[in-house]
């Protein structure tokens, strides 16, 4: 049970089968069983109307008063045992009992209204009679009966009545039997059913537990590998961090210390009275050339840690709002004007002009920026005419950005590391290495979204980007 109760809709389709097991069960008693009732007391009806009829013609005949039949007492005795009948009565038109099977009821009066209006007028009338039960004479029955008025009429006019009562008991035994034979057949069937149901719920409801639990532990996998890469690419970047540092500042300390030593130099001769002219020139020419080496060391040190601060995102500094893509790629490439060479190069935007997405814009221009300027930078190094394309497409709640261009592409082991932190084919060119790594952050963290990259040598290079609109 603990699987199947844990899936609700599972819960739910056993609720209906247990309210539609109840409610045929309700339908049996309520409807099944008087329509069983009213079919036993159809068909004595009809004998009685039948045994009524043999009376009428056979016992009666021309008699047109009810008063003395007497004289037929023999005869009714053996119709009541050729239709194995329980008792037979002859009622006058006013009720009384004129003649009956059990002599004691005879003289005795029926007052109800049956003889005033229903038998008159025509009606059969039919009842059934639980054993102990009381007759509509009043009587108190020692078996299950149906008794039936049948009204006598002679060329239109009410003479009387017969009641004929059937003896029912084995009829309603019979009855009996096959219904709680038949309620038995559909309950254990319905059991049955309840059984397979329940077995079946619990296997569907078990494995989705069980699948419910793999995703989970998968998720939970996929996190904790999420982070140790996270962990792995901090401590590579930290150890590129210092790497690229260590180039300008050593630099700079090497040329810091040999103007130290010079400086040095040049005071004893000042102090000693012994500095000549060209001496000072000499000093002068090594400070400026040394300040101009540290300047730009530190200058690019300065630089990389600039870019550095950028790997780690701060979204809080960045505003979410609704925007229309096609705008912000078009202020891009408007921005990066001239960067490209006099009209070489062609640029392709196939956008719907009122698309909207809740992003971060400034997010959204820094890396078409970066994909655009690599394009420039590495895929059309040696081409003038270059072919961008962005391609945008909105599907269920994503955006799906396919960047291209048909630059000279990338190595296999290039694309392999294009979004490592320091990776660049550019190095002591103005590349550092972290465009395309910031852009990944930026994608995964900021927007919640992937990149891909796709490309081979001279084959440009694709990028596709899914951010969620939201
Ligand atoms: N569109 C492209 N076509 C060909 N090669 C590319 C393209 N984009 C990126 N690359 C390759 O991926 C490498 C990494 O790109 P990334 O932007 O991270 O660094 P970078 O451009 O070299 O330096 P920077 O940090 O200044 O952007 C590049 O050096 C280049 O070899
Ligand atoms: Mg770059």
């Amino acid at each position: 049970m603990t699987y199947t109760w844990k899936i609700g809709y599972l819960r739910a389709i056993l609720l209906v089968s247990c309210l539609l097991l109840g409610a045929m069960l309700t339908y049996n008693s309520l409807v099944v069983y008087p329509s069983f009732t009213r079919m036993l007391t159809l068909n004595t009806e009809e004998e009685a109307v039948r045994v009524a009829s043999y009376l009428m013609t056979e016992v009666l005949g021309e008699a047109d008063d009810l008063h003395d039949v007497s004289g037929i007492a023999d005869r009714i005795q053996d119709a009541r045992d050729q239709f194995r009948l329980w008792k037979i009565k002859i009622f006058s038109a006013t009720g009384e009992i004129v003649y009956s099977t059990e002599a004691a009821d005879i003289g005795t009066v029926n007052s109800s209204l049956i003889f005033t209006n229903e038998l008159p007028a025509g009606h059969i009338l039919s009842k059934v009679v639980r054993k102990d039960g009381k007759s509509t004479e009043g009587q108190v029955v020692p078996l299950d009966i149906t008794e039936t008025y049948v009204p006598i009429l002679k060329e239109g006019t009410f003479l009387g009545a017969f009641e004929i009562y059937y003896d029912i008991t084995q009829r309603k035994a019979r009855q009996d039997q096959n219904l709680r034979k038949s309620t038995l057949v559909s309950a254990a069937i319905a059991v049955l059913f309840f059984g397979a149901l329940i077995f079946i719920l619990e296997r569907t409801g078990k494995s989705i537990v069980e699948r419910q639990i793999a995703e989970q532990k998968l998720i939970e996998y996929q996190k904790h590998l999420v982070e140790s890469e996270k962990m792995a690419s901090l401590g590579g970047l930290v150890a590129g961090v210092a790497h690229e540092i260590n180039t300008p500042v050593g630099a700079a300390v090497t040329v810091a210390s040999s103007l130290d030593e010079r400086t040095r130099q040049c005071r004893e001769l000042l102090l000693n009275n012994q500095i000549k002219r060209s001496d000072l020139q000499k000093y002068f020419e090594t400070a400026t050339s040394s300040a101009a080496v540290i300047l730009s060391s530190l200058r690019q040190a300065a630089e990389l840690i600039k870019s550095f601060k950028q790997v780690a995102v701060d979204q809080s500094c960045q505003e979410k709002r609704t925007f229309r893509i096609r705008e912000c790629i078009e202020d891009v490439l408007l921005s990066l004007k001239p960067k490209f060479r006099q009209g070489a190069h062609q640029v392709e935007v196939i956008c719907p002009e009122d698309l909207e997405i809740n992003q971060y814009p400034g997010v959204m221009t820094q890396i078409f920026t970066n994909l655009v300027m690599n394009s420039l930078t590495h895929g059309f190094a040696q081409r003038d005419q270059g072919r961008i394309r962005f391609d945008v497409q909105t599907t269920d709640s994503l955006l799906r950005i396919r960047y291209e261009d048909d630059g000279v592409g990338m190595s296999a082991e290039t694309l392999q590391r294009i979004f490592e932190p320091f990776f660049t084919t550019r190095r002591g060119q103005g590349g550092s290495g972290l465009g395309m790594h910031i852009t990944y952050n930026l994608v995964s963290q900021t927007l919640g979204g992937t990149i891909a990259c796709d490309s081979s040598p001279g084959q440009g290079a694709v990028f596709t980007l899914c951010v969620p609109l939201n």
